[in-house]
């Protein structure tokens, strides 16, 4: 069964009932977590969603937009988050709202906000690096979602989009040495280990993409 179905494209599998109605028995489980569908994707540049089934929710990138504002606000005043990310936590807003504007206005790179069943949960952006390399990173912002496998499926369904609309050939990133539940994702996304530097706090992960 394909996986991955482009809106307009002809679907054998079109079928009135949900995803997880189809589903049964012993597939049940590997349906609910491998289904993903495309929807809304357009060509074009931005214009993207994707959305796929797990555990009954339904999660989905898209794109950025202006309101999504209160969430970073929100996000990147958060001093846990911030140290498990970056290290550096800004308070002033007219400072942050600066960071978001410049990411509305960037062409280069590529900024999805992450939701299940129509909530906000987090973001993640790919960011180009060079020729056919992006660099990933994500926050599931939102706590309460944190260790349900949405964050492994925000970086798979981005790895796919930087696949099929990118053209991407490697995706590299930069973790926190002890952030082990995001450690943890990206291995199970494929990613591996290439640069392990004791004197940064960040080991180096990629995953090539063929
Ligand atoms: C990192 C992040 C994206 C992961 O998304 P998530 O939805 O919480 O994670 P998932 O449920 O998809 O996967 C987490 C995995 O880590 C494992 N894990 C959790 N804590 C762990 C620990 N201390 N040691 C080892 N593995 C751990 C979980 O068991 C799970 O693996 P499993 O499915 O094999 O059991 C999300 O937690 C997040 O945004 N955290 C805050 C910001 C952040 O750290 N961003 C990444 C910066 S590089």
């Amino acid at each position: 069964m394909a996986l991955y179905k482009q809106k307009g494209e002809q679907n054998e599998q079109a079928d009135s009932r949900s995803p997880l109605a189809q589903a049964s028995g012993e597939q049940h489980l590997q349906e609910t977590q491998q289904l993903r569908q495309v929807i809304g994707c357009t060509s074009g540049r931005f214009v993207f969603s994707r959305c796929f089934y797990y555990n009954e929710n339904m999660l989905r990138i898209r794109k950025i937009k202006s309101s999504d504002w209160q969430y970073f606000c929100k996000w990147w005043k958060d001093e846990d988050l911030a140290k498990l990310t970056s290290g550096v936590s800004e308070s002033s807003e007219q400072v942050l709202r600066g960071y978001f504007k410049d990411m509305l206005k960037n062409s280069q790179n590529y900024y999805f906000m992450v939701e299940v069943d129509g909530q906000v949960i987090g973001n993640v952006s790919l960011v180009f690096e060079a020729e056919n390399v992006f660099e990933i990173q994500i926050v599931i912002g939102e706590k309460e979602f944190w260790e349900q496998g949405y964050g492994t499926e925000a970086i798979l369904l981005s790895v796919e989009f930087a696949k099929t609309k990118l053209n991407a050939k490697k995706i590299i990133l930069k973790v926190r040495r002890e952030n082990l539940r995001a450690i943890r994702a990206y291995e199970k996304c494929g990613f591996e280990l290439t640069e392990d530097n004791p004197k940064s706090p960040f080991i180096k992960m990629e995953r090539k993409i063929s």
